[in-house]
């Protein structure tokens, strides 16, 4: 049974995932390394204070106090608030509002579960507030990706149990937190760095037709 499908924000709906990495690189060329798109990988979807653990680890820095790390997210956080200032509705990756859009009109639940505490802002400014029925995002959840608790709090909201629910998302941490809920998943992205994911998809443009198939029992996923 399919009746829910829960979305993560960054690098599913919306290509804010490029804004996060260019402003961790940014960071980690002031602090004097280089910071790679393959070493960003492990960042995604984990929370803001985590993935500066990941960035200083990846930098070989080590025992900066509290306060430091608090300042450095901060900037790091600044910046990105700076790309986001671009964003419009017409970044809403392709496919994504017509893929809501035929899960609604089938009488699917949708939410989003992100560990972005900007998801608000995100979510105004790309305008796709009225095609979701739940939004869990940072500013609610203690336990980060690969913890499944933003997953486990949507269902929740949505009234449903984890196992009729589909996750669609594009880090190996949440697919990892989505299996640990109970749920399926699907990975937007690539194949190989999303192996856990029950199917990968490139994006949401060839998605819809495998849902189709799937609600009417002709394949199961
Ligand atoms: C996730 C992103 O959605 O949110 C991560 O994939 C990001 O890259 C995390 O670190 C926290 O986001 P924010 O906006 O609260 O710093
Ligand atoms: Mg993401």
């Amino acid at each position: 049974p399919f009746e829910a499908a829960i979305f993560d924000l960054d690098g599913v709906i919306v290509d804010t995932a490029k804004f996060h990495y260019q402003a961790w690189k940014r960071l980690a060329e002031e602090l004097g390394f280089a910071f790679s798109e393959k070493e960003n990988e492990q960042l995604k979807g984990v929370s803001r204070m985590e993935s500066l653990d990941l960035l200083l680890r990846a930098g070989g820095i080590t025992n900066l106090t509290a306060k430091r790390k608090e300042t450095l997210a901060s900037r790091k956080n600044e910046w990105y608030k700076e790309y986001l200032t671009t964003l419009t509705p017409a970044d809403v990756l392709p496919g994504v509002r017509s893929f809501l859009h035929h899960l609604r009109s089938s009488g699917i639940k949708t939410a989003i579960a992100s560990a972005s505490k900007n998801a608000p802002l995100i979510l105004d400014k790309v305008n796709i507030g009225s095609w979701l029925d739940v939004v869990v995002d940072g500013n609610s959840i203690v336990k980060a990706k690969p913890d499944p608790e933003v997953f486990l709090q949507a269902a929740r909201l949505l009234g449903v149990a984890p196992f009729v629910c589909y996750v669609f998302e594009d880090a190996a941490a949440g697919v990892e937190g989505a299996i640990r809920a109970g749920m399926r998943v699907v990975g937007v992205g690539e194949e190989q760095l999303l192996a856990r994911a029950h199917l990968t998809v490139t994006s949401f443009e060839q998605l819809e037709p495998v849902f189709l198939l799937s609600r009417i029992g002709v394949s199961d996923l």
